[in-house]
């Protein structure tokens, strides 16, 4: 959660920092501030709120010609968001700000504040400070301070520091939190994440565990954690600037809805071999890596478990492979018995989620082998996973996902097809009639669902005038329901249930009332009948039915009701067609309620903590 970022070089520091934090704005944004040198001298200027409030501050307390300084955007932990609590935090020689979570932060605390220590915050981040000052005061060195702080640090951390009287100098370190390294044309940099630096550089260097990084305007240098000094291997990302910005679009995240076509093909085709078979070879996995696979175990969290949702329908009934789906934080806690032959298959598309990093190293030490779909590369999940497979989604900025969870959908749609056609449950001709739609059909049916967003606004427009809005669907619909159900209350704000659709007769049915809204997801021809009747349940309760079904239904539906009709081009295309239908009627109705869409309330893109 929070973003940093750090800067020394010959350029001025401080545009560097805005136009990085807003950037970074996505990963938290309860307050934001940065730590300037000037004249040698440390100058912090923070406050509550975004990005702008910052500026107005700095209108007021202005930071001349500085060359070296770091910046925070802070989604809040420890501490409420307030001036007080937000980075950098300084305590003696040294300021800093930190991304993750101090877990031993009361223990640290009470022993540094008998130490005399008086603390102007509630986070765990002014701590480190004191404890890293503590040791600085002993040592008189920055990186053996920080080395020695760390040691006694539980939890995860990327910290990035200056020390007084090391004018021109960035410290960092990180250990379970993400920071790159990059190297400009007028000085170097740290970052929670690449994008943050695409305006500035595209060679970076992803720091690993326990790294120290001491960067000056002349070069940046790693100590590793027994002293010995590495220089950085550069690597170049194929990023680019615009990939990170709206591209004309009012909100990220619709201009990442647009971009799921372009994603899905970007997904499927590198993993699709001349003879048109699914092939994961280029991620390093064999065929014979898929036959040894008699069970799988998902975990997820959010979005990304509700797309194993939808992975475990595939598995199960193309594959015929046993599939559970865990949500990453309860897997730890209640680890399923996964017997010999079991596969776990981590998904996110941040590469960072604390709970799913934590359930892969539970696996690891378990030694169960891990396989991660990842969108973010280079990151934590990917880089621990003993097998990865990226999504290609590109950049997702909007909080709410759309692409990274559409890809992770066409993914396990591949992973499925390949093991099914490994294991002799699929010929040739059905495992090429399975990628030839996912990579045709999907597309295009997601095009065609794109123009419909006078519909979606009509729908939205009924929405907004109820507190209590349901999904209701059957097996895959189901899955999908869940995932339009957290859409809808992420960005909108309106209470939402999924409901598997025979299920809501017993009980739930009675919160339905005259004009409460129901939007019922129909894909599959052979559930259709019955998620009928479980229709004809609510609306004779007067529930306002939306139908999002498919396109050749046997008997014309109500005129009365609202109808988004999906392609039947193929089983994918329905329903990667019923999933864009859920994201447009979410961002609809979060546009016509004024909401924060890009950064939902209380929310950050990357839940670096558990
Ligand atoms: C919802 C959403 C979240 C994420 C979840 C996992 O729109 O984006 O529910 O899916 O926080 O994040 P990743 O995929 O980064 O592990």
């Amino acid at each position: 959660m929070c973003g940093i970022i750090g800067y020394t070089g010959t350029a001025n520091a401080i545009p560097k920092m805005m136009k990085g934090l807003s950037v970074l704005e996505y990963r938290g944004y309860d307050s934001v501030g940065i730590a300037a040198q000037e004249n040698s001298k440390t100058k912090i200027v923070k406050c509550k709120g975004r990005i702008g409030a910052l500026e107005e501050k700095l209108r007021d307390q202005p930071i001349e010609g500085s060359h070296c300084a770091i910046g925070h955007t802070r989604w809040a932990t420890h501490g409420g968001p307030s001036d007080k609590n937000a980075h950098p935090h300084r305590v003696g020689a040294v300021t800093l700000v930190h991304n993750g979570i101090i877990e031993n932060y009361k223990d640290l605390r009470a022993s540094l504040a008998e130490k005399g220590v008086i603390f102007q915050s509630e986070t765990d981040t002014e701590v480190a400070a004191a404890l890293i000052n503590d040791c600085f005061a002993q040592s008189g060195d920055p990186v053996a301070s920080i080395r020695e702080a760390s040691e006694k640090m539980k939890g995860a951390f990327a910290f990035g520091i200056l020390f007084e009287g090391y004018p021109g100098e960035v410290f960092a370190v990180r250990r379970g939190s993400p920071l790159i390294l990059a190297r400009g044309k007028d000085g170097y940099y740290i970052a929670s994440d690449m994008t943050a630096l695409l305006p500035f550089t595209k060679e970076y260097y992803a720091l690993k565990e326990n790294q120290i990084v001491r960067l000056s305007p002349g070069g940046g240098r790693i100590v590793l954690s027994d002293g010995t000094k590495i220089a950085p291997q550069w690597e170049t990302t194929t990023m680019t600037p615009e990939s990170a910005q709206k591209g004309g679009y009012s909100h990220f995240m619709l201009k990442e809805i647009h971009e799921q076509p372009g994603a899905v093909v970007k997904s499927v085709s590198p993993r699709i071999n001349a003879d048109g078979l699914p092939d994961f070879s280029s991620d390093g996995i064999e065929p014979a890596f898929w036959q040894t696979v008699k069970s799988i175990q998902i975990v997820a969290c959010g979005s990304a478990m509700h797309a194993g949702l939808v992975g475990l329908r595939l598995l199960e009934d193309l594959a015929k492979v046993p599939t559970s789906v865990s949500i990453a934080s309860e897997f730890r806690y209640h680890p399923p018995i996964l017997p010999e032959g079991s596969l776990v298959i981590v998904i996110s598309q941040s590469g960072e989620t604390a709970d799913t990093l934590a359930a892969l190293r539970y696996a690891k030490e378990n030694g169960i082998p891990t396989l991660a779909i990842v969108n973010a590369v280079e990151t934590t999940i990917a880089r621990e996973a003993d097998r990865r497979i990226y999504t290609f989604a590109g950049p997702e900025i909007a909080v709410a996902t759309t692409k990274g969870y559409c890809t992770q959908a066409s993914v396990l749609w591949m992973i499925a097809a390949a093991i099914a056609h490994t294991t002799g449950r699929i010929d040739d001709a059905q495992a090429k009639a399975i990628t030839r739609s996912l990579l045709c059909d999907v597309p295009a049916a997601i095009e065609q669902m794109l123009t419909l967003e006078n519909r979606y606004h009509k729908i939205a427009r009924n929405l907004i005038n109820h507190e209590h809005v349901f999904y209701i669907g059957r097996g895959m619909d189901y899955a999908l329901s869940m995932e339009a159900a957290l859409k809808l209350k992420e960005i909108s704000y309106i209470h939402c249930e999924a409901y598997a659709a025979g299920e809501l007769k017993h009980g739930t049915i009675s919160l339905v009332e005259p004009g409460t809204p129901v939007l019922a997801i129909c894909t599959e021809q052979a559930l259709l009948e019955k998620t009928e009747s479980n229709i004809r349940e609510v609306r004779s309760r007067g529930a306002q039915v939306t139908l999002i079904v498919r396109d050749d239904l046997p008997t014309p539906p109500d005129p009365a009701e609202e109808v988004i009709l999906l392609p039947t081009s193929s089983e994918a295309a329905t329903v990667f067609a019923a999933l864009t239908a859920i994201q447009y009627i979410a961002y609809e109705t979060a546009l016509l309620l004024g909401c924060d869409i890009d950064r939902p309330r209380n929310l950050a893109k990357s839940v670096t903590v558990e």
